[in-house]
């Protein structure tokens, strides 16, 4: 039998393969998705797979696949989780756990396992306490698309307590222990947002030290000039950059660097996690913020007042589905094909103006807008007919005036 894990090159995942084979003696194939979370030594992944005693390394990009399928749907949704998180992270186990039942298929395996996929994340995956969401995401959607496969999840089962145990597991099995640096920070980078946990975070009072920051720079230190992007949207889905049309992730990667040389998209925030425990995370959402307030904006033109209240109720489940690792459950699919057609007319662009950290919309324009100059103009007055206004506010006001006329004994 044949297990496919989930391997990032870590000391965590270089631990489970020798662990997977002492203990279910089965093949390991190992699997690494790009989601763009930056993987510098790709070449050099396989021989340390081989050298764990995986018998195969699959690599996979995703990133069109986890921007346009995950990404951009939660954006077309307006989903933000608790105020403030852009869920970088939640939507990426998914399209990686899918990836992983496809290959579990290919390479006739029956078997999955997941370590940690995230970066320098050694001391986070080791200690079970940062596992418990990830571990939900990456299950459920093995659940939702193949039930029959078996889950193996190490931390679960195994006895190795931390960091200096698993280097030493390691040396027992001949297992290179990777060099990382390890981080003091718990990341998790994708195309979408970098995630920064641990440490002098831990304590929500406590500042970001601005060396931690990776994918912007420090408002106080971007350029003193404003920079002016236009974002182009089809249909609630971003296409374009200044009028240049842009695949999901270049396009996505392109505004990271714009939005990151202004200071955009810094979020600071003690979040719920799915567990009930509070949380302090920071996340750098450059490219994404950008996206957010464009989108956003253009639905002022093209939704009317309803559409925009229901649309953002829904979206506060959305997220919180999202979150708790229920991408593959039919209630988000429902809720993804409503946020499909009540931006069907969202079409068209904003102009945002960027300055150290901030966005501020300047300029939308739809071929789809319901507003109308020649009606919401202060200088005009054909359809809309002031005379109309009188007898309006008196039907619109008379609940008030009963009430009033009742506590004044009229
Ligand atoms: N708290 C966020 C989430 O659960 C981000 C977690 C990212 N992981 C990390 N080790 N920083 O989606
Ligand atoms: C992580 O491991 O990246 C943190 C999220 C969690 O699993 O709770």
């Amino acid at each position: 039998n044949k297990v496919v894990l989930a391997y990032s090159g870590g000391l965590d995942t270089s631990v489970i393969v020798p662990w997977l084979r002492e203990n279910y003696g089965c093949e390991v194939v190992c699997f690494t998705a790009d989601v763009g979370q930056g993987i510098q030594e790709l070449e050099g992944l396989e021989a340390k797979a081989k050298a764990s005693g995986a018998c195969q390394l699959v690599v996979k990009d995703l990133k069109e696949e986890f921007v346009k399928d995950y990404v951009f749907p939660c954006l077309r949704a307006g989903a933000v989780y608790e105020r403030k998180y852009l869920l970088g992270t939640s939507m990426a186990r998914p399209v990686i756990a899918k990836a992983m039942v496809d290959v579990a298929k290919e390479v006739g395996a029956d078997a999955v396992a997941h370590g940690c996929t995230g970066k320098g994340n050694d001391q986070a995956c080791l200690t079970i306490r940062f596992l418990t969401l990830n571990h939900v995401r990456f299950e459920l959607t093995f659940f939702a698309l193949n039930p029959n496969l078996n889950i193996v999840a190490p931390w679960r089962e195994w006895d190795i307590t931390g960091r200096e145990d698993a280097i030493e597991y390691a040396k027992k099995h001949n297992v290179p222990v990777p060099v990382t640096k390890n981080s003091i920070y718990s990341r998790d980078r994708n195309l979408w947002h970098l995630s920064h946990e641990g440490d002098i975070l831990e304590d929500p009072a406590n500042e970001p030290k601005k060396d931690m920051y990776m994918m912007s720079v420090d408002p106080e230190d971007a350029p003193d000039q404003a920079e002016y992007v236009e974002i182009g949207i089809e249909s609630g889905l971003p296409v374009s950059i200044n009028g240049k049309k842009l695949s999901p992730a270049s396009l996505l990667a392109e505004l990271n660097e714009i939005g990151g040389r202004h200071g955009i998209g810094r979020i600071d925030m003690v979040e719920n996690r799915l567990v009930g425990m509070k949380s302090r995370g920071v996340y750098e959402t450059p490219g994404g913020t950008i996206l957010f307030a464009a989108a956003r904006e253009l639905e002022f033109l093209t939704l009317d007042r309803e559409a925009i209240q229901v649309k953002d109720s829904l979206a506060l489940k959305y997220a919180e589905l999202v979150y708790a690792g229920r991408w593959f459950d039919p209630l988000r699919e429902s809720m993804d094909a409503f946020m499909q057609k009540i931006t069907d007319t969202t079409t068209g662009s904003v102009t945002l103006k960027l300055y150290k950290g901030s966005v501020t919309v300047t300029s939308r324009a739809s071929p789809f807008s319901l507003y109308r100059q020649d009606i919401s103009s202060f200088e005009s007055g054909q359809i809309y007919d002031q005379a109309d206004a009188a007898g309006f506010i008196r039907l619109y006001g008379l609940p008030m005036r009963v009430r009033a006329m009742l506590e004044q004994g009229i």
